[in-house]
């Protein structure tokens, strides 16, 4: 369906938008990126431009490759430039009634062959789709940010999406150099689904008092072969997005416990401590702040660890439970889209799935809270030996 000389259209020059383009484009697509606002644009081409340059000094490619990427990208302002899409990923402002106009309007100008794509966090693919007289040709196709470096991608079928046409966008990703798994349309598809544990645990167990941040940090680090603890990527990541995205997965859970907010992270929101980029998160980075110490205690750290990363096995486990999306692709998400140092079904099969349920149980025994109930398939698998992989 899609060739090398397929158009890609992008809607949106922000931060997503102007990373998927050059994607596209190093790919050797034709792209088209649009823009109600103007400077929105006229950032995006210049960030182009600085981007190709610093690869270019560090040779990663060559002048020619940065001219030509150049050359195969332009910028406009008028949506009526998308006629000639085979393809058109829209990474505009998370709203929904805002996308499903947009997906209107293109639908509108283009060939009854152009796939329509969101790039969207946190929105059903299938309500944007609604908004289409084909929602067969509508997709989510979900990027991480920057999009030019993280490989992974979520592809997202809606509830009316023509199989054939998730194939052919896999298909397409791939040959972008990309990581692509397949996620049912539901809140957070995987990645932002099965994290949620990393931040609600470590936060409870802030808030129970049980350690500090700095504390939790290390032991993530340290115990568990984390690149980052929870707080620190949290204030990374900013609150206003984190926090949103866990609000929005609770929410959108019908309020299940296992996706309950902290209050503490929302006041630090409400407080505008965002983060790094504020100044202030849970820590401070103004000049001359000083940086909290952990109590480095092993066993205390072990318990850390365990109770953290039994949370996330459950959820991956729930996640395949459910059929969101397969064991492989579940561990290839959370290892490229969130950098996790191994796969969460594939570190079940090593701790044992009998341990890792005794945990969940021995929670669930303490707090009696549906939070720490176990998924049926670890239950299941549990009694009957069985392993992932
Ligand atoms: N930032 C992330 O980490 C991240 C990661 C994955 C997915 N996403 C998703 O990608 C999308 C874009 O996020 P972003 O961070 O790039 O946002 P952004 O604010 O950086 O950029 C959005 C751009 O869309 C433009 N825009 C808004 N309404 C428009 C319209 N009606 N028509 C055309 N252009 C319009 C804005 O002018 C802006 O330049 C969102 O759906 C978001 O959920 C974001």
């Amino acid at each position: 369906m899609f060739t090398k000389d397929s158009v890609i259209g992008i809607v949106g020059s922000g931060a997503m938008g102007s990373g998927i383009a050059q994607v596209a484009s190093t790919a050797g697509h034709k792209t088209i990126v649009y823009d109600t606002n103007a400077s929105a644009l006229e950032k995006a081409k210049i960030s182009l431009k600085t981007s190709l340059s610093k690869l270019v000094e560090k040779q990663k490619i060559t002048e020619e490759k940065a001219q030509s990427i150049l050359s195969l990208t332009t910028y406009s302002n008028s949506i009526n430039d998308f006629k000639s899409c085979d393809l058109i990923i829209e990474a505009i402002i998370e709203n929904s009634e805002v996308k499903q106009a947009v997906f209107k309007e293109m639908e509108s100008i283009t060939s009854d062959t152009c796939v329509l794509a969101s790039n969207t966090s946190s929105l059903s693919i299938t309500s944007i789709a609604s908004a289409c007289l084909h929602p067969e040709k509508v997709i989510g196709i979900h990027f991480f940010n920057p999009a030019t470096l993280m490989p992974l991608v979520e592809i997202i079928p809606g509830v009316a999406t023509n199989p054939s046409i998730a194939n052919h966008c896999k298909e397409l990703i791939n040959s972008w150099g990309k990581v692509t798994v397949m996620a049912k349309d539901t809140p957070g598809f995987i990645v932002n689904r099965v994290a949620r544990p990393f931040y609600s645990e470590a936060l409870r167990i802030y808030d129970e008092q049980l350690a500090d941040m700095a504390t939790i940090d290390w032991a993530m680090r340290e115990f568990g072969g984390f690149k980052m603890g929870p707080f620190e990527l949290m204030d990374l990541i900013g609150h206003d997005v984190n926090y949103v995205v866990t609000e929005t997965v609770w929410k959108q859970f019908y309020y299940d416990p296992r996706f309950k907010p902290s209050l503490t992270q929302k006041r630090l929101l409400e407080a505008k401590f965002l983060g790094k980029k504020s100044g202030r998160g849970f820590y401070d980075y103004r000049d001359g702040a000083s940086i909290p110490e952990p109590k480095k205690d092993e066993t205390l750290a072990k318990y850390i660890v365990n109770r953290i990363l039994c949370m996330l096995i459950n959820e991956a486990c729930d996640t395949n439970y459910l059929g969101i999306a397969s064991a492989d692709d579940i561990d290839l998400a959370m290892t490229k889209g969130v950098n996790y140092p191994k796969g969460l079904l594939k570190w079940a099969d090593e701790i044992g799935l009998p341990v890792i349920l005794a945990t969940l149980n021995d929670l669930y025994e303490e707090y009696q809270e549906d939070r720490y109930r176990a998924c049926v398939l670890l239950k299941q698998m549990a009694k009957q030996g069985k392993r992932f992989y």
